[in-house]
């Protein structure tokens, strides 16, 4: 009985014991562990902070300084949610769907009509039409309708809304009375409400670049291209669609589905704007990514490759309107379309601005 008992009670004390030890353990390893977070504070944090993606540098911190006083003097797109009427709400974020996913409706397999190459209007006018410099529409309300030299007549913004559709978009255009032009220009509209009739917005449009003086290289921007484009807008510049193919992912720039020979981008001058201060994806245009050698030069390569071609005798009736960059002939002065195309731009510029003094009288 006393063994039992003593038995017992040595397994009681042996149990109390290990438990002690135990709770003592767990303290000092706790207490290790502490220490450790105390002395390494930092570098866990380091190492538990997530890292920003490589193609992008965190230049958030910059950003947000910006943000609090230079940007302050950008446009910003005024807020939909505060439309109190719903039914114009409504139509007006469905103008923002169609621009933001133009494919997902007008691409073709569109849910609407099949009339695009499946690029998105977003792809050229950032964040839907709102970045500061990304080609947004903050002064397209104000300006329209207005003369345009390319048709040589005043235009709407109907008429200038189907022109991105005929030739960035490689398409056909859309009634004015229909419901989604009726949506688009009712959120174009939106956006430009607080800029001043003939104004322009702070930050709309394309920031300006300067000319180089030279021509823009072909094969020097075919080397930016492999370096700093190619990982996403692929080798062969088609572009990525997404998992359903009805959107890309990363958009063509060049090839069958890309903007045509006659749209905008097809000037290497506003290509270069577009990209130095929107590409790679995610730069802010205060910290661009691209010289403005590797702009320029990966314009000249991305639009010496093939697209389709536009028929359009009917633009700038008079050529002597013709943008500096405009690659096709004939002109007003003697200049290659070779050079027209690639530069050097100072050389014409010079003549263009000689030919305004010999004769001021005429206006052209
Ligand atoms: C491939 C690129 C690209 C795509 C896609 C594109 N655009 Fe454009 N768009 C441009 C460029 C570049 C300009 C400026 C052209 C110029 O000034 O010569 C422009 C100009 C405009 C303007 C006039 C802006 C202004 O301030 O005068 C409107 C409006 C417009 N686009 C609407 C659209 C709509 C709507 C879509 C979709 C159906 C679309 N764009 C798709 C490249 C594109
Ligand atoms: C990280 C991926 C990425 C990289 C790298 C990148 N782009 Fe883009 N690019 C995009 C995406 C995505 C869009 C469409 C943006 C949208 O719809 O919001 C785009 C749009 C464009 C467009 C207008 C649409 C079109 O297809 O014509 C041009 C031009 C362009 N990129 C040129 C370039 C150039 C030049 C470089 C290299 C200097 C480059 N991109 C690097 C992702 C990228």
């Amino acid at each position: 009985m006393k063994k039992e008992g003593n038995d017992a009670f040595d397994q009681g004390m042996l149990s109390v014991i290990q438990q002690l030890i135990s709770a003592i353990s767990v303290l000092m390893v706790g207490l290790i562990l502490l220490t450790l977070v105390f002395v390494f504070n930092d570098e866990i944090t380091l190492l538990l902070t997530p890292k920003p993606l490589p193609e992008v540098p965190d230049r958030s911190e910059e950003a947000v300084v910006l943000a609090s006083s230079a940007e302050s003097v950008y446009w910003i797109a005024p807020d939909i949610t505060t439309i109190s009427d719903q039914e114009k709400r409504a139509q007006i974020n469905y103008g923002k769907q169609l621009i933001a996913h133009t494919a997902k409706y007008l691409g073709p397999k569109g849910s609407v009509k099949a009339i695009s190459n499946g690029m998105n209007c977003q792809n050229c006018h950032l964040e839907a039409g709102t970045k500061v410099f990304g080609n947004n529409y903050g002064s397209v309300a104000s300006t329209y309708p207005k003369f345009r030299a390319r048709s040589g007549a005043e235009e709407d913004i109907y008429k200038r809304v189907n022109d991105c559709f005929e030739r960035s978009l490689n398409g056909s255009g859309l009634d004015s009375s229909s419901k989604e032009m009726q949506a688009i220009k009712s959120y174009i509209e939106f956006l430009g409400k607080e800029v001043p009739k003939g104004e322009k917005a702070e930050g709309s449009g394309l920031k300006e670049l300067p000319y180089l003086d030279r021509a823009a290289d072909v094969a020097k921007g075919k080397l930016v291209y492999v370096d700093k484009c190619q990982s996403c807008h692929q080798a062969n510049g088609a572009g990525l669609l997404n998992a359903a193919r009805n959107e890309y992912v990363y958009p063509p720039l060049w090839g069958k589905n890309s903007y045509n020979d006659g749209a905008g981008l097809y000037r290497v001058s506003n290509f270069a704007k577009y990209a130095k201060y929107n590409m790679p994806l995610g730069v802010h245009h205060s910290f661009p990514q691209l010289s403005d050698e590797e702009a320029w030069d990966v314009a000249a390569f991305v639009n010496s490759q093939s697209r389709p071609h536009k028929d359009v005798p009917k633009d700038w009736p008079d050529i002597a309107k013709k943008p500096i960059d405009h690659p096709f002939g004939p002109y007003a002065d003697g200049f290659t379309e070779q050079q027209h195309k690639y530069g050097p731009f100072q050389p014409i510029v010079a003549a263009q601005q000689k030919q305004a003094k010999d004769s001021p009288g005429i206006k052209k």
